[in-house]
C-alpha cells in the first residue's frame, strides 16, 4: 500500500530490506543509504530501533525517531510517560517475583491483565482471573526469555467488548475506528479477529490522542484507547502501526499521509 501510494503521488520511494543490509556502524560515510528520510516499517521492535539508531547516526530523518520508538515499543516506558503527562491510563504495576506479583494483584483486583513489556498483536496479553492462574502464568514465564520475567500487571478496564484505535500523524488525528472483540476472545486486536468499524473523531478522542502522541515525543502513531464510565483511557501508543483495516473502514489514505509526513521531516 505504501508502494502504491508513492506511485500514485509521484513520490520517489527506495525500498530497503534489512535482511540485505550490512551497516558499517563505525564508518560515518557509509554511503549505502541514499534516501533523505526513512519510514521505518520493520515490525520487530528490536530490529527497528537498532536500524533507526544507525540511520539517525547518518543524519537521516526517521519516522518514528529512535527515542520515540524505544519508548512506544515498551509498554512500561509508555505507562510512565502517559502517567507523568497526566493522560488517563490504566493502573499498572511492575513486579519481578511471584510474591510481589500476588501483592500487586491484590491491589488491582481480579481479573487483571498481564502483558509482555515488549510485544504486539495481543500476543501473551493474558487475563489473570485469580491467584492460581497468576501463579501458573508466572511459572510459565520463568521458562521464557528473561524479558518475560519483567511482569507488567494492569487493572482490567471494565469496557464494552471493543476498544478504539486512533491514527495520529504529526498534529492531526487522521482516522479512528472501533475494534470489536471477536466471539470467544476478550482481546480486540484485529490480528486476533477483532472487527474494525469506522468511528467519528470526537473532540475528546482527538484531544487525548494528540496529547498521548505529543507525550511520547510526536510522530506517526496508532493510539489504543478504551472507554470507561469516566472517559477514555490510553493503554498503548504504537509506533510502527499497520493501517490496512483503518484504510478499509475510514477510506483515509494513511500510506500517502505517512509518506508526506516523512518527507516533511527532511525539510524541517
Ligand atoms: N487493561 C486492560 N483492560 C481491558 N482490556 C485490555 C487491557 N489492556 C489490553 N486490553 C485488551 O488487549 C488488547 C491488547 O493489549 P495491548 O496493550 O494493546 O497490547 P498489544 O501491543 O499486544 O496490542 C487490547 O487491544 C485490548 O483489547
Ligand atoms: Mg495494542
Amino acid at each position: 500500500m505504501i508502494i502504491d501510494a508513492a506511485k500514485r503521488n509521484g513520490i520517489t520511494l527506495e525500498l530497503y530490506d534489512t535482511n540485505q543490509l550490512a551497516f558499517e556502524v563505525t564508518d560515518e560515510n557509509d554511503g549505502a543509504l541514499l534516501a533523505d528520510a526513512f519510514l521505518q516499517r520493520c515490525m520487530s521492535y528490536f530490529r527497528s530501533i537498532h536500524v533507526t539508531a544507525v540511520l539517525e547516526s547518518r543524519g537521516k530523518a526517521v519516522v518514528n525517531s529512535y527515542k520515540v520508538a524505544s519508548v512506544c515499543g515498551n509498554k512500561l516506558l509508555t505507562s510512565i510517560i502517559l502517567s507523568r503527562s497526566k493522560i488517563p491510563t490504566p493502573r499498572t504495576f511492575l513486579t519481578f517475583s511471584e510474591d510481589a506479583s500476588l501483592k500487586a494483584l491484590e491491589q488491582l483486583g481480579y481479573p487483571a491483565v498481564l502483558k509482555p513489556i515488549v510485544g504486539s498483536w495481543g500476543r501473551l496479553v493474558a487475563l489473570v482471573k485469580d491467584s492460581d492462574s497468576a501463579k501458573a502464568l508466572i511459572e510459565s514465564r520463568e521458562y521464557m526469555h528473561p524479558i518475560q520475567q519483567v511482569y507488567y500487571f494492569q487493572e482490567k478496564i471494565n469496557r464494552p467488548e471493543r476498544d478504539i484505535r486512533c491514527y495520529v500523524i504529526g498534529d492531526e488525528v487522521v482516522g479512528a475506528m472501533y475494534r470489536h472483540a471477536p466471539t470467544d476472545e476478550w482481546r480486540t486486536n484485529t490480528s486476533r479477529g477483532g472487527m474494525a468499524e469506522k468511528l467519528p473523531i470526537t473532540p475528546e478522542l482527538e484531544e487525548i490522542s494528540l496529547k498521548a502522541a505529543q507525550a511520547v515525543g510526536g510522530g506517526a502513531f496508532g493510539v489504543d484507547l478504551m472507554e470507561t464510565d469516566s472517559g477514555l483511557v490510553v493503554h498503548e501508543v504504537n509506533h510502527t502501526t499497520e493501517f490496512k483495516n483503518m484504510v478499509r473502514v475510514t477510506g483515509v489514505d494513511v500510506p500517502r499521509l505517512l509518506l508526506e509526513y516523512t518527507i516533511k521531516q527532511v525539510k524541517q
